[in-house]
């Protein structure tokens, strides 16, 4: 596939570059390049004055050895409750946390917006190209955590996975993630803090519930299996419902698509 640049939204741009920026501290939005290009080099002062771009990348590949989670491509309502979540709380986490917090509510969409309409299916690290060839062990993970995907593990209570997150791993908009290509190490992460209770923000408990119910193998194996999946197209879906949820990210919505919905690569009805 050739190589296509991102589309990106102005606002969301800066604050990918530029984020803690100095809104979030004057309640103006968002930051000049300049400063932006300060925040990128460490010259910000305090922990949470880090642009996105540090960890997640500005296409929002995120990193897998370091544990930092894809967001290119996933939909803008669940990243923007995720954020919101990290800020008020119900989803501890010592580095977004405070990142989080330092966002204003104008920033989170943006920054939202942003990464939801990158292009996940462009060259660059995946979970299934930054894993190493699997050999037989690696090959009975995979099918277990296929099985777990579409049949779920009746002996111990668990529901298929697609039920919500799609046959393909591709999410359900709003609200449920999208799982294919994700960093398996992130995705296993987030299973086991379920497990252990240092995860809050689903809803109803569902995650916690099922990943309680899940032992260490059908974690890695689930974990996986989604890393293995190449990514579904972004959800345009999902950012025409964050102009739902949040309807002042519309505008953002104008400027990041360059054309209109139903033109673009990627959109699915
Ligand atoms: C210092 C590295 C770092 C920086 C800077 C950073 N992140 Fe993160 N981000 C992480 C890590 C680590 C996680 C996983 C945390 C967890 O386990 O919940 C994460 C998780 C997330 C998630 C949750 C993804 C999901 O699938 O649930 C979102 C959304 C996110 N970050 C957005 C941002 C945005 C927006 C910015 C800039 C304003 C940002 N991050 C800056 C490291 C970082
Ligand atoms: C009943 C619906 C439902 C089922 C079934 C389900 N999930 Fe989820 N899952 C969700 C929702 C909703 C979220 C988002 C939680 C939140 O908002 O924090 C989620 C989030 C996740 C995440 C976090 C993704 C991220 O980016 O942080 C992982 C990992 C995950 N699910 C794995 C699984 C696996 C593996 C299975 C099958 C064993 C499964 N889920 C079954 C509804 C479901």
């Amino acid at each position: 596939m050739p190589y296509r640049p991102p589309r990106v939204t102005v606002a969301g741009l800066l604050l990918a570059v530029a984020t803690g920026v100095a809104g979030a501290q004057s309640g103006t939005a968002p930051a000049d390049p300049g400063r932006g290009r300060g925040v990128v080099v460490g010259a910000g002062p305090g922990g949470q004055r880090q642009a996105c771009l540090a960890c997640h990348g500005l296409e929002g590949r995120g990193d897998p050895a370091a544990g930092f989670p894809r967001l290119d491509g996933q939909m803008a309502t669940y990243l923007y409750k995720a954020l919101a979540d990290y800020a008020s709380g119900v989803r501890p986490n010592e580095i977004m946390t405070p990142i989080a917090k330092a966002l204003t509510e104008q920033q989170r969409r943006d920054v939202a917006v942003h990464y939801a309409t990158q292009d996940p299916t462009g060259p660059g690290p995946t979970g299934a190209a930054a894993r190493p060839a699997g050999g037989p062990e690696d090959y009975g993970l995979v099918q277990r955590g296929a099985v777990l995907s579409s049949i779920g593990a009746a002996e111990h209570g668990v529901q298929a996975c697609q039920n919500c997150h799609g046959p393909d791993g591709a999410g359900l908009a709003p609200l449920v993630p999208a799982l294919a290509g994700q960093h398996e190490g992130y995705l296993r992460g987030q299973l086991q803090a379920w497990k252990a209770g240092r995860r809050g923000g689903d809803p109803a408990g569902v995650m916690a519930g099922i990943a309680r119910r899940m032992d260490d193998r059908d974690v890695s194996a689930a974990a996986r299996y989604f890393a293995s999946l190449p990514p579904a197209p972004r959800s345009v879906s999902g950012v025409a419902a964050i102009t739902a949820v949040v309807p002042e990210a519309a505008g953002n919505r104008t400027a990041a698509s360059g054309a209109p919905a139903g033109q673009r690569q990627g959109d699915r009805p």
